[in-house]
């Protein structure tokens, strides 16, 4: 068992961490209640500030899980510097200076990691080497890796983009890009990565998200260039912004990585999703937008873990976080042509009508005229995007995939 963390977030020391036999015991530090208040939700739905010490240890473990990566990712990732895969604290003491949203976790009493971060730079080869090896090995290997931990399952690394090139994050650095490795060429989704970016494409111009990314080749490896929405550069420097994912909000353990889909259980799901909105004082409409969209393109991995909220500094309004990884999958297959959230109690995607649609906005509590705005121009929007979008500037997208989405458009118009 490690010893104690510090969380950090937005530059105060918020809170530390430390074993307990049945989980993890949090204490907010003075400061935090000084700055959020008693109850503030700035860190998680699930961990409002000021709740006493060691009051829900299963909670706070599961919450900070969330933080790692899943499946084969995460004992490899552990296997590479000898650690218990299921001992998350230790898990963290490596890879959680740089996370998802704005945590970063130090160990206990070490100095504020504003002031230790330092970046490296690395070229096309090393980022070639760090994909690789992040596939081989689940983590990116001590020696090369920006220790970073990143949700998921595709092999990843995080990086900084800087005026001079790319550089990997230490010491608490924020990184400002997500790189994913494609597919192998044989395999049934090697377009994942290509979809992906199409996708955000269609995405940006319907209104859903402001990431930017492409595919790009590193040396011989393909990859996916995402661009952060949890970090924001200003003159020069970059400032983390927090976030936390569905299965997060909601306490979801995803040791399993099969529960972050929905398959007919109560929970994760959208209406869960749209509580966690309107108790943080925003509309659900983004929510069902995003909804109708995932069934457009055919993104039958929109999970609890795929769906995030992000959190301003003043720890007030919760805001659903831009659209990402989204895809096509309908094309390729190997689809199981379910969504991972269910609409309306049904789940084959190619079932899916905007009546469903709206009767599921309309049961989180959206008027049934706003509800049915949201779908359909979302619908009409999409299919906009669809005419203008430049399918040269994405040659890895089948004519089959874009027919996909085309016809699904079609449909629901
Ligand atoms: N553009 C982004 N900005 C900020 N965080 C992101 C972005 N894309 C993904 N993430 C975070 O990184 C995690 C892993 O990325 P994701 O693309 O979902 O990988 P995978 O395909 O392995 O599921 C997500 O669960 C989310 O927390
Ligand atoms: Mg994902």
């Amino acid at each position: 068992m490690t010893g104690a963390l510090d969380v950090w977030l937005y530059g105060t020391l918020a809170a530390t961490v430390r074993p307990e036999r049945s989980g993890i015991a949090l204490r907010w530090s003075d400061e935090a209640l000084r700055r959020w208040g008693n109850g503030s939700r700035v860190l998680s739905h699930l961990l409002p500030v000021g709740t006493p010490e060691g009051r829900q240890p299963t909670r706070v473990r599961v919450w900070l899980e969330g933080l790692l990566p899943e499946g084969r990712a995460r004992s490899t990732m552990a296997a590479e510097h000898r650690i218990d895969p299921d001992d998350t604290l230790a898990m963290l003491a490596v890879y959680g200076k740089d996370t998802a949203g704005a945590v970063v976790l130090v160990d206990e009493g070490a100095p504020d990691p504003a002031t230790t971060g330092r970046l490296e730079p690395v070229d096309a080869d090393e980022i070639a080497a760090m994909l690789t090896h992040a596939a081989r090995h689940g983590g990116g290997g001590e020696r090369l890796d920006s220790l970073t931990s990143l949700a998921g399952l595709e092999p990843k690394v995080a990086l900084a983009k800087t005026p001079g090139g790319w550089a990997r994050v230490r010491g608490g650095a924020p990184s400002t890009h997500i790189l994913k490795l494609s597919r192998p060429d044989r395999s049934a989704t090697r377009d994942l990565i290509d979809t992906e970016a199409a996708a955000l494409d269609l995405a940006r111009r319907v209104g859903l998200t402001s990431v930017q990314a492409r595919v790009e080749r590193f040396a011989d490896v393909r990859a996916i260039v995402v661009e952060r929405y949890d970090r924001v550069t200003d003159g020069g420097s970059v400032r983390r912004v927090h976030q936390e994912d569905l299965a997060q909000a909601l306490g979801l353990s995803t040791a399993d990585p099969d529960r972050k889909f929905q398959r007919g259980r109560a929970l994760p799901s959208y209406a869960a999703a749209a509580r966690v909105l309107t108790d943080g004082g925003s509309t659900t409409d983004p929510l069902l937008r995003l909804a109708t969209f995932t069934v457009l393109v055919g993104n039958t991995d929109a999970h609890a873990k795929n769906h995030s909220f992000v959190r301003q500094d003043d720890g007030a309004r919760v805001r659903l976080a831009p659209a990402y990884d989204v895809s096509m999958h309908e094309h390729t297959g190997v689809s199981s042509g379910l969504l991972a959230l269910d609409v309306a109690g049904r789940r084959a995607i190619a079932d899916i009508t905007v009546d469903d649609l709206v009767a599921e906005g309309v049961s989180w509590g959206l008027p049934p005229v706003r509800a049915r705005r949201a779908v359909t121009q979302t619908v009409e929007a999409t299919s906009a995007a669809l005419v203008d979008i430049d399918r040269s500037v994405h040659p890895g997208v089948s004519a089959a995939a874009w027919d996909h989405v085309e016809s699904r458009v079609q449909r629901l118009r």
